[in-house]
């Protein structure tokens, strides 16, 4: 880049067209490059300055005065400018005024020598350089602002991209930032929820136990906890920082509600499992004995006894066949045949379960109610579907039968094309389950049944069996109300 001494352009304002010309030769001297432009009137000097860049300007003072208010104009117009005015030699005092009018500085006209023009040079050259240091500062400013504002749109995007739920809230608890993830929990955006209180959002009055603040350090002794929140789980995360020089808290919470399902779900096949293995030892080793047992009780019932000795015997047979049944139950339970699999309707096999014991369900007066849907032929085994739903039939009037109200039992099937599944919903009006009870309902032996009516095994069994044909069953119930037991079983094309 070309070398300029600081000064561009230039503009001579003198009566005289010879001052004009010595001036200008005079300038050369000290900046070849310059560009000058002379010899107008005071008035029209303003047209130059209005139109093009002019950076000083050389004013005859008294003429600036006598044509036209030069300087009063300048001060109209506004016009930013270097004024250097001519003063005659001789006439020195005039300076102090041109300055006071708002001349930068002044030069003495002399003919030859234009005696204090290095200085002025100089002046204006150290002023256009601090100038020229000013804008590259704004610049430089701008560009600064720039990449800020830039780079804090990135780091909110990304954090808007994340889909658990950040929010960073002050000393009372009102939120600074947010993500889009929390904000939108509410049905809001993060500008429509900053410096509000976050419990506010929750419809809360105050903050959740779980939220301590800088102020409660005590309370900061893990930066990880599980919480309960409107029925999800969420592991909620929390870590101090400073926040335009406060103190504030960064709050992480992410829904394991699912997780946490699958967990108690692993874990509860996990102990399914192992008392398989244990219980079939078990039951194949009582059985032998057991049939030795039912046998000779049989034979010896048939011979001619006393009727004392009879009805011990009966009770001997029955405690027996009770066993029996255990055995039975726990065999199936731990049951090491698989699944024989054929194309078949669930509510076919819904239809027959209930046939098997319509004897029973007249004899209690218990309602069925069948809603059946147009459900698809499934690959299930029909003996252990068959036994899943007497299970589940037999919960149900148990339940009823500890009420006093007209027993009803409603079985639901339908067909999801979406997540191709069958789902089967068994219905009652029963005692219902309380809270504290219903997540042991599948363990095995679990009953709140008397000795003689349960052995806490059918629901444990009926849960192997949907999980081995690669179904669920979920299970809601109202306590005094009823309970429903939902089945889903894949359908695969
Ligand atoms: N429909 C229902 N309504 C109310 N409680 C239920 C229902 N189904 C199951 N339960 C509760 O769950 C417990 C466990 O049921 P599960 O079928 O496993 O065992 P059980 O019925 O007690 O004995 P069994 O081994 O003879 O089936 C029951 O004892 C009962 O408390
Ligand atoms: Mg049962």
């Amino acid at each position: 880049m070309k070398e300029t001494c600081g000064i561009e352009n230039v503009l001579l304002v003198s009566k005289s067209n010879k001052e004009n010309q010595l001036l200008e030769e005079a300038i050369k001297n000290y900046c070849s490059d310059i560009n000058i432009i002379r010899g107008t009137s005071v008035k029209r000097a303003f047209e130059h300055l209005k139109k093009s860049s002019i950076d000083t300007v050389f004013v005859d003072y008294t003429y600036s005065k006598a044509d036209f208010d030069f300087f009063g104009e300048l001060k109209k117009t506004g016009i930013v400018v270097h004024v250097i005015a001519l003063i005659e030699k001789g006439e020195e005092l005039q300076a102090a005024e041109a300055i006071k009018d708002g001349a930068y500085d002044y030069l003495i006209k002399d003919a030859d020598s234009h005696t204090n023009l290095p200085d002025v040079i100089k002046k204006i050259q150290s002023l256009s350089i601090l100038k020229k240091e000013k804008e590259e500062e704004l610049e430089q400013q701008s560009y600064l602002f720039k990449q800020i504002f830039r780079s804090q749109k990135w780091w909110q995007n990304i954090i808007d991209s994340i889909t658990d739920y950040i929010f960073v809230i002050d000393q009372k608890y009102k939120i600074l930032r947010t993500n889009k993830a929390f904000a939108n929990m509410f049905g809001k955006e993060p500008a429509d929820i900053i410096m509000k209180p976050y419990y506010e959002l929750y419809g809360l009055n105050s903050p959740h136990e779980w939220c301590v603040l800088q102020k409660n350090k005590d309370r900061f002794n893990t930066n990880s906890i599980e919480e309960e929140i409107n029925n999800n789980v969420y592991l909620i995360s929390y870590f101090p920082i400073f926040f335009d020089d406060h103190e504030a808290v960064v709050y992480i919470l992410k829904d394991v509600t699912e997780t946490r399902r699958l967990k108690d779900q692993i874990y509860h096949l996990d102990k399914l499992s192992s008392l398989g293995t244990l219980t079939s030892g078990v039951a194949h080793e009582i059985n032998n004995p057991l049939t030795g047992i039912i046998g000779y009780t049989e034979m010896l019932l048939l011979d001619d006894r006393d009727d004392k000795t009879k009805k011990y015997m009966q009770k001997v047979y029955d405690s027996a066949i009770r066993c029996k049944r255990i055995v039975e139950n726990m065999l199936t339970f731990s049951r090491q045949t698989p699944a024989l699999k054929s194309p078949e309707s669930v509510n076919d096999i819904i239809d027959k379960t209930i046939e098997l014991h319509e004897y029973w369900l007249r004899n209690t007066n218990i309602e069925v109610v069948k809603n059946y849907g147009k459900v698809p032929y499934i690959s299930i085994d029909r003996q252990q579907t068959q036994q899943v739903i007497m299970n589940l039939l037999i919960n149900a009037e148990h339940a009823i039968s500890d009420t006093d109200r007209d027993g009803k039992i409603e079985f639901t099937t339908s067909h999801d094309t979406g997540d191709a599944t069958v789902t089967i919903t068994i219905s009652d009006n029963g005692k219902g389950i309380p809270a504290e009870v219903l997540p042991k309902i599948f363990d095995p032996f679990f009953t709140t049944k008397p000795v003689n009516k349960g052995t806490g095994l059918g629901l444990s069994i009926t849960h192997g069996i949907i999980a081995e044909q690669g179904g669920t069953i979920e299970v809601e119930s109202v306590i005094d109300k009823g309970t429903s037991f939902i089945i889903k079983l894949p359908h695969s094309g």
